[in-house]
């Protein structure tokens, strides 16, 4: 039997992911150490309530609440507590005292990541965090490391599980947003305060971690452009079937360029948009998650599975931990990130993308001709144009209407919104009823 020298790992947290990654890392030990080249030994493992019940059977001597003097002791620590304080004091301790250090606080990463790497650099350690985006799904490292030679053009992200679970719900089961939500708090995707998730904090701090990767640029999460899926109708997503397509909560991340300068930028964007039935995306179900990434050599990737889970979520984590061990065994200073292109992140009313705006209008002669000048007054252009048959007048009602689908070319948001803005106040219109943003075309 091969002898190796232990390298000694502190885990902070024992919830839902840090409970599995003890698990897996005490059951496959003897399996790591054959692949790193050195012993992993898990030396302590920081909680709040040393007494709590944990979901796996876990050695009691090796729980503390003594979080910093564990984190001395190691070589390797795996943050996996969540919240932003007291996780950065102790990976900055951590990366201070020499260790490496594997987190998936992507909360964390999203509003300090730039101190942390900094961090990192400045003593020659090495932050992984693979399991912050995407759970399972390794998209970190694809970004970092393959797909470093390349250029991305966009990623377009599916990464959170719950709001994808609910959208999923109210196309396949024709189910409200309320009730979706209900079935996904009762299977426990959602949390018992699901905010984070339908208002899309959780999905712009995935967006500003990718972005950051993909453009080897700082991308602050307020800058991240975000609308959650509170708004989406069980009409919208009908309308949207019948019209070949599917509601998809979106992270948006894409290098723009400024017609006028020709100077580059980034666009970073979570909200509800419509997907053809025929784009990868359209196919990713329940609560799963995908990552599809279009580059200027590579052309089009998708990265797919479990965005979420304790056991899903520790693979990733464990991968992370293999790496750190290696580089200890290796030796030499840690990777750092590359922020070297620096691009702006640009604001949303200059991006530009596609809509379908549903609106009510007077059935009238010359009706559509108006409708079509609001149109082209904001230098908007219509794709395609559909008109359905007059619904009869309801008894009371002062006019006809007809219901419009207008889809079009690509505009910029503020054109898009002046033109929603006109619509509203023209007397041809009588409500302006839904206007959805269509991507991946
Ligand atoms: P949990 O809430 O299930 O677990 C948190 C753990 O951290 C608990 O064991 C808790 O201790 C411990 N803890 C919290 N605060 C402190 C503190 N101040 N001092 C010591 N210990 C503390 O979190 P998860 O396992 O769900 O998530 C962990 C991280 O992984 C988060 O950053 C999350 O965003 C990320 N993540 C989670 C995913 C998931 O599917 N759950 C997916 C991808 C990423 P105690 O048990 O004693 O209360
Ligand atoms: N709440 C998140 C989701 C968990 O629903 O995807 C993973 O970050």
């Amino acid at each position: 039997m091969i002898e190796y020298r232990n390298l000694k790992i502190a885990l902070l947290g024992a919830g839902s992911v840090g409970s599995r990654v003890a698990e897996l890392l005490l059951e496959h030990g003897d399996e790591l150490a054959s692949r790193v080249g050195a012993g992993l030994e898990l030396v302590g493992i920081a909680v709040r309530d040393v007494d709590a019940e944990r979901a796996v059977n876990l050695p009691r001597d090796l729980f503390t609440t003594d979080a910093e003097s564990l984190i001395l002791s190691a070589d390797i620590v795996i943050e996996l507590m969540g919240g932003i304080e007291p996780a950065r004091s102790y990976i900055l301790k951590s990366l201070n005292s020499g260790a490496d250090v594997v987190t998936g606080n992507k909360a964390l990463l999203a509003l300090h990541g730039t101190e942390l790497f900094e961090a990192a650099e400045q003593v020659g350690a090495q932050l992984f965090y693979e399991a912050a985006a995407g759970g399972a799904i390794p998209i970190i490292r694809p970004l970092r490391d393959s797909l470093a030679g390349d250029r991305v053009k966009r990623i377009l992200g599916i990464v959170n599980g719950t709001t994808n679970f609910i959208l999923d719900r109210m196309d396949v089961d024709g189910d409200t947003l309320e009730g979706a939500l209900a079935t996904a708090t009762a299977l426990g995707y959602a949390e018992a305060d699901p905010t984070a998730d339908i208002e899309g904090y959780d999905a712009a701090q995935k967006a500003a971690i990718l972005a950051r990767l993909a453009f080897h640029s700082a991308v602050p999460v307020e800058a991240v452009y975000r609308e959650g899926i509170t708004g989406v109708t069980a009409e919208q997503v009908e309308r949207a079937r019948r019209a070949g397509y599917v509601v998809k909560l979106l992270a948006i991340c894409e290098r723009v360029v400024d017609p006028v300068t020709g100077s580059e930028g980034i666009a970073a964007r979570v909200h509800p948009a419509l997907v053809s039935r025929l784009h990868p995306l359209a196919a990713v179900h329940g609560a799963k998650n995908a990552v599809f990434v279009e580059a200027e050599a590579a052309g089009d990737l998708m990265f797919y599975g479990a965005g979420a889970g304790g056991l899903e979520t520790a693979s990733a984590v464990l991968g992370d931990l293999v790496s750190a061990a290696r580089r200890h065994v290796a030796g030499g200073p840690g990777v750092a990130e590359s922020l070297t292109a620096s691009l702006p992140v640009v604001e949303i009313g200059k991006v530009q993308t596609r809509y379908q705006i549903t609106i009510e209008v007077v059935d009238a002669t010359g009706v559509l001709a108006k409708i079509a000048g609001v149109f082209s007054d904001h230098d908007v252009s219509v794709e395609t144009l559909e008109q359905s048959p007059a619904a009869a007048a309801a008894p009371g009602a002062e006019h006809i209407t007809a219901t419009l689908v207008i889809v079009t070319h690509r505009a910029s948001e503020e054109a898009l919104a002046a033109t929603v803005a006109s619509l509203a106040g023209n007397a041809a219109v009588a409500t302006v009823t839904s206007v959805m943003r269509v991507e991946g075309a």
